[in-house]
């Protein structure tokens, strides 16, 4: 395997000159040669330089083209450059973007959200991390308690409050830069454990639990028969608010886990491909929690005095070009029908990936819900965090990415796994299939 991986490196490297030359200048200017850290980090290989995207592939400087599995991390989700999204942005931009001020696609966009997800009331940012952050400052402000309880091997973005891991028993931020207190406001418990939700949330001090109703940032973890309705009844127990973050899965069902597994969360997070890839996330929430948001007794006129205001907001936060985007892809391009059809296609991929393995004669496993699917190298999927960890194989994870890159298949990073896109069709799944089992061919 390591010789493969070796040849594989190397045909990699020398395939892509321009890529190495933009890299090499880049490195002049910004740290590791890329605008954003994780454009290096998610790959082991040297990240390639993007031409352009369309529909379910796209193109680097070099001339390659890739189906893309990986869909930009759920971001792109919709396909690349979906003609809905194209038409309302251009159109958007030349009427001006950024005004600081409401316009009709908000309404638009927050009653479509209403009567999609169910939650009544919605706010916008950027990003999920944002909204995140918004939905556990409400959390703590309606209940008066700080700690937000999480699940081992969660993601919910880069804000401090989540950053934090279990290590030996003890709660420690999980990257350099972060507060030492940080660890004091969280509490992380292994995913599908009812008795450890129970004893976490037993003192009665957690303000907010923050899930993914599947869990997609470790593997793909469904929940076991019943967690869900464990989880929802001991929350309201113990006066402590659920918030879902769909930011990933809501790639999965039309309305989400939410709706699919007839959840009943307190807050809602969507994120990512909710635009089509251009910046905009938002939080759905229950009326009386919105009321937190109404007119505060003295709003905000001047920095540095201290208000009853819950602090939400940002400049950018609901911008004019973000609002036509979300209108455009929500309504046009993530409709019921294309779910239905990424769904059927999703399976195709997961009894595809089943019969590959099953071929090659190993002892892997395949989870897959809608268009989205996972492989683990173990015979039964994993159901928690550590377990899922401790089946994942690096070298073998890279040496998948980068065989495939080289056969024109952008595969997703580990701890997500191949999603379907709105864009794919059958033949792309097929394309996928046959490059996988080649791969197979080479390992087993
Ligand atoms: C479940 C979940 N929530 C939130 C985020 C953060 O999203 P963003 O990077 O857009 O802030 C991510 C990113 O991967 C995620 O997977």
């Amino acid at each position: 395997m390591k010789s493969l991986a070796e040849a594989e490196n190397a045909r990699f490297v020398a395939d892509r000159p321009r890529s190495a030359a933009l890299s090499e200048q880049a490195r002049r200017t910004m740290p590791r040669g890329v605008p954003m850290a994780w454009m290096d980090d998610l790959y082991d290989h040297p990240p390639v330089w993007i031409a352009g995207g369309e529909g379910a592939t796209f193109t680097d400087v070099d001339g390659h083209t890739y189906l893309d599995m990986y869909v930009a991390d759920m971001s792109a989700f919709c396909g690349h450059a979906p003609p809905p999204v194209v038409e309302a942005v251009a159109a958007r931009i030349a009427l001006g973007n950024q005004f600081l001020l409401p316009n009709e696609d908000a309404i638009v966009v927050s009653e479509h959200l209403a009567a999609r997800y169910g939650l009544p009331k919605w706010q916008f940012t950027l990003s999920a991390t944002q909204a995140n952050t918004e939905v556990i400052r409400l959390a703590r402000a309606l209940t008066g308690r700080e700690i937000v309880l999480l699940f081992d091997g969660k993601y919910h973005g880069e804000l401090d409050t989540t950053l934090v891991v279990s290590e030996d028993g003890q709660i420690v931020p999980e990257m350099a830069g972060l507060a030492q207190s940080i660890p004091g406001q969280a509490r992380v418990i292994p995913f599908n454990d009812v008795a450890a939700l129970e004893a976490a949330l037993a003192p009665e001090d957690v303000a907010l639990v923050l899930a993914e109703p599947a869990m997609t940032n470790v593997g793909f973890l469904l929940p076991v028969d019943g967690y869900h309705d464990e989880l929802r009844r001991l929350t309201r127990e113990a006066g402590t608010l659920l918030g879902f973050d769909e930011t990933h899965s809501l790639v999965c069902a039309y309305a989400g886990f939410t709706r699919d597994l007839g959840l009943d969360p307190d807050f809602l997070t969507l994120g990512k491909s909710i635009a089509a890839g251009v910046p905009l996330a938002t939080y759905g929430m229950r009326e009386e929690i919105a009321a937190l948001i109404a007119q505060p007794e003295e709003a905000r006129h001047a920095s540095g005095v201290v208000v009853d205001e819950v602090s939400t907001g940002g400049t950018l936060f609901g911008n004019a070009l973000s609002m036509a985007a979300g209108r455009a892809a929500l309504l046009e391009v993530l409709t019921e029908e294309a779910f239905a059809r990424t769904a059927e296609l999703g399976e195709r991929m997961g009894n595809g990936l089943r019969d590959a393995i099953a071929n090659a004669g190993l002892p892997w496993s395949v989870v897959q819900y809608g268009s989205h699917a996972c492989y683990f190298f173990v015979p039964e999927p994993p159901t928690h965090g550590a377990a899922s960890r401790a089946a994942d194989d690096p070298a073998l994870r890279a040496l998948i990415r980068v065989f495939m890159a080289n056969r024109g298949v952008w595969e997703s990073g580990w701890w997500l796994g191949p999603t379907v896109s709105i864009a794919h069709t059958a033949a792309d799944v097929d394309r996928y299939l046959e490059v996988f089992g080649e791969l197979l061919a080479e390992i087993a």
